[in-house]
């Protein structure tokens, strides 16, 4: 690497993250099993939303075993309004691993703690970095932002394959007794001070070391290109009451987007399809009454896809039996379930 300056660099950084590091829950615990429920929850999540979740969570699963063996209804109720809940059912898969073939002792090598269901080369290096003490490096989307300035690194990190040079140049730059904080001091760099827009470079503590500081053009870095748009799909959504005033409820798929969870019944909308009609006919129910007046439209948006979401409040009796997975319930069991944001927000309009 053609870059003079670092044992500045490293020294600077490491000095700073000492004086400001953020005072964060997982910052007072070196357990590997909590350090590692921290990283995969702050995976596409920012700090101040996951704090409240990472102390409930690790007050009801204080310690591997806990999580190992719980029942993944109440897990992912755990996880509600996180997302991306596939990060809740691989965290439990990796730590029953540990507990079955590791003696609960989370491993201490890239190479074993990379085997574990959902730990990436970025939660690998966060755990063994932070927990352990070991220089792996640790790198995600801010620590790319960091060092594509301070190293003015000009190579597109929308490809995959980008991701290795900032890994090398973090084996490069780490500080091998401070490897851990060094990762740390990184992330914070970027979260406060090396922001996307705006970097804030007169009180960045390594302005002196940094390339695009030197050249002006911190906020053009990193290069990124654009990412195709994402998908649309609508959806109309049944908000169903019988007469004893119980809402229709079904479980969704084991698989794919949302597993598990819970949700009011949804029609995808296509050319030909009547979504009334469809309704009644797949949950054997007849609509007594429809609500014109009422009107609830919206989007959620998640990483590959928009839901675009047009709710139809109406009063149902049922004709036959229910299909599998799909229920009558009263709110209050409803609020015990899993529920998808989008359905939550159904639900706040309802009480
Ligand atoms: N983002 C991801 N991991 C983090 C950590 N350990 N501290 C602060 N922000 C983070």
């Amino acid at each position: 690497m053609n870059y003079p300056y670092i044992e500045e660099f490293r020294h600077s950084l490491v000095e700073w993250f000492h004086q400001e590091k953020r005072d964060l829950p997982w910052r007072r615990t070196s357990d590997p099993y909590k350090i590692w429920v921290s990283e995969v929850m702050l995976q596409q999540t920012r700090v101040d939303t996951v704090i409240p979740y990472y102390n409930r969570f690790l007050d009801k699963y204080p310690t591997l075993q806990s999580l190992a063996y719980a029942p993944q209804e109440e897990l992912l109720k755990m996880w509600e309004g996180l997302g991306y809940y596939s990060r809740a059912r691989n965290l439990q898969a990796g730590v029953k691993e540990v507990v079955e073939k590791y003696d609960a002792i989370v491993p201490d090598t890239r190479h074993d703690i990379s085997k574990l269901k959902g730990i990436g080369p970025y939660t690998a290096g966060a755990i063994l970095s932070i927990a352990y003490n070991k220089p792996e490096h640790a790198v995600d989307g801010n620590v790319m932002r960091v060092l594509s300035r301070v190293l003015h690194i000009t190579e597109d990190i929308a490809v995959p394959k980008t991701k290795k040079v900032f890994e090398e140049a973090v084996d490069a730059l780490i500080d091998e007794d401070y490897p851990g904080d060094f990762n740390q001091a990184l992330m914070d760099l970027g979260a406060m001070i090396c922001t996307p827009t705006s970097p804030k470079c007169l009180l960045c503590p390594v302005r002196d070391y940094c390339t695009a500081f030197q050249e002006g053009d911190a906020d053009q870095l990193p290069i990124k290109s654009k990412k195709t748009k994402t998908k649309k799909v609508k959806f109309d959504v049944f908000v169903a009451i019988d007469k004893e005033g119980k809402y229709l409820v079904e479980k969704r798929k084991e698989e794919g987007l949302l597993a598990n969870m819970w949700q009011f019944p949804m029609i995808e909308l296509n050319e030909n399809a009547n979504s009334i009609e469809s309704f009644q006919h797949n949950y054997n129910v007849i609509i007594l009454e429809k609500a014109d007046d009422k009107d609830l439209n919206f989007k959620h948006i998640f990483s590959h896809l928009t839901w675009e979401l047009n709710c139809i409040f109406v009063q149902v009796e049922q004709q036959s039996t229910l299909p599998n997975d799909a229920l009558f319930l009263a709110m209050d069991s409803i609020q015990a379930l899993p529920m998808p944001v989008p359905m939550l927000k159904i639900m706040n309009v309802l009480n």
